[in-house]
């Protein structure tokens, strides 16, 4: 899919389902390497962030395959300690490899890890807290070397909450020689499912969803079946698409739970919105009103990759709102998009954006530039007048499965090319 073609301004009706959790899903495929034994991951999502990670645990000598609704994962055949593909560079989530990595086999080789092009994204946090646990790194060509002759248990204590760092040290702690205690760990649903599927092959992990999480390594672990929770990222880009374009729909299956701050700002926004055992269930309304301020912050605070789409929506709301982001450096690059469609957005330096809601956005080509940006662009489609191209679309399918499927499916006059 190259491009999307949105008729704009058509109200969203019907149900969607939400798809699994991207976020939850790659660092649990990292996390099957650490396990003797198959491994089925159900509800494992269809996008090309995980047909990125499977294509690496395949150049490990891991055998993957999808079977009926499953993804299967069997790293017995593991061989390899070098990552050298384009998938690596292309793909920040590659990262968590490091840490299952060198449990497993004490030694890696790695080229830098990618990603979504939203920042300079460091990965300080990682070395410094698997150093503490006994690994050695080293830069060889531009490639990072990491070894230890001894993982052992750490006092971690992480100056912030990085998710992926927190993952990391999960990883290499289940195999450590004694415990990790990580403290200032983040807090994210989808490090709770990292330790669920851990935890059902046999890890012993406590405190998981606190900032202090405590993990007894050393204990071999066993492949199991394991379901991949709802996307909550999905989920609140669907429930922004219906706040801005405007009709009732429910997001069926949306994990609720993980969604407080996303659910008040729809409702901030005039939105009625409420959960059910089925899922949630949004109301639009006539038009999106101005919320004053909408902070991205960690966990359980307003998702950093939902700030793009709650600025399409805000950019067509009653008034104005400021939109701060806290997590990522250079996270307005969809601002200039956005203003192509009309939207009044003073960008007043890389924390914050100030949108001065217009009545209507109106139909533009406009190019993606990174996953949720290009997302964002799709829910502005929807809300305008005329006709949107949404080009560079690759972006979207790294964390959504079918986005296009699923807004015909809420009724949105869309296709691809
Ligand atoms: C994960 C998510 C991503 C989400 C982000 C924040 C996955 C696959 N990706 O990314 O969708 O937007 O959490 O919720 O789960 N940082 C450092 N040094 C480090 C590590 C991070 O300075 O070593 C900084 C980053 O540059 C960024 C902030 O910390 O500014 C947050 O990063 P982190 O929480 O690590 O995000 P990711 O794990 O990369």
């Amino acid at each position: 899919m190259d491009s999307i073609r949105i008729q704009g301004g058509v109200a969203l009706q019907g149900k969607v389902r939400i798809q699994g959790s991207k976020n939850a899903a790659l660092p649990i495929l990292a996390a099957a390497l650490l396990a003797e034994g198959q491994s089925v991951l159900e509800n494992c999502p269809r996008i090309a962030d995980v047909y990125a990670m499977i294509s690496l645990l395949k150049d490990l000598g891991c055998s993957v395959n999808w079977q009926g609704k499953g993804l299967c994962i069997d790293a017995s055949g593991l061989c390899c300690r070098e990552m050298g593909s384009e998938a690596v560079r292309g793909m920040r989530s590659s990262l968590c490899l490091l840490g299952a990595l060198v449990g497993r086999c004490g030694q890696v080789v790695m080229e830098h890890p990618g990603g979504c092009v939203i920042g300079q994204r460091p990965i300080d946090l990682h070395l410094e807290a698997l150093g503490q646990m006994g690994v050695v790194f080293s830069e060889e060509d531009g490639r990072l070397l990491a070894s230890a002759d001894r993982l052992r248990g750490a006092r971690i204590l992480l100056p912030f909450p990085s998710v992926g760092a927190t993952e990391n040290v999960i990883l290499a702690a289940v195999l450590a020689e004694g415990e990790t205690l990580l403290e200032g760990a983040a807090k994210e649903p989808e490090i709770g499912a990292l330790c669920r599927y851990l935890k059902a092959c046999g890890a012993q992990i406590t405190g998981e969803g606190t900032g202090q999480i405590c993990i007894r390594g050393g204990r071999s672990l066993k492949g199991t079946e394991f379901f991949v929770p709802a996307d909550r990222i999905v989920a609140g880009t669907y429930l922004f698409a219906c706040v801005g374009a405007g009709g009732s729909v429910l997001l069926e299956e949306a994990p609720w739970q993980e969604m407080e701050a996303v659910l008040r700002t729809a409702e901030d926004m005039g939105a009625k919105v409420w959960a059910s055992r089925e899922g949630v269930y949004v109301q639009a309304p006539a038009r999106p009103g101005a919320v004053e301020c909408i902070c991205t912050a960690p966990y359980p605070g307003f998702p950093t990759d939902l700030q793009s789409v709650a600025l399409a929506v805000a950019a067509a709301a009653d008034g104005d709102t400021l939109i701060r982001e806290t997590i990522f450096e250079d996270r307005f690059r969809v601002a200039e998009e956005l203003g192509r469609m009309g939207a009044r957005l003073e960008v007043q330096g890389p924390e914050s954006v100030l949108a001065r809601g217009v009545e209507h956005l109106k139909g533009a080509r406009v190019e993606a530039r990174e996953l949720r940006g290009g997302a964002a662009l799709a829910v502005a489609g929807l809300m305008a007048r005329g006709e949107t191209t949404v080009t560079q679309c690759k972006y979207i399918e790294r964390g959504y499965e079918n986005l296009c499927r699923d807004f015909r499916e809420l009724g949105a006059r869309v296709t691809s090319a």
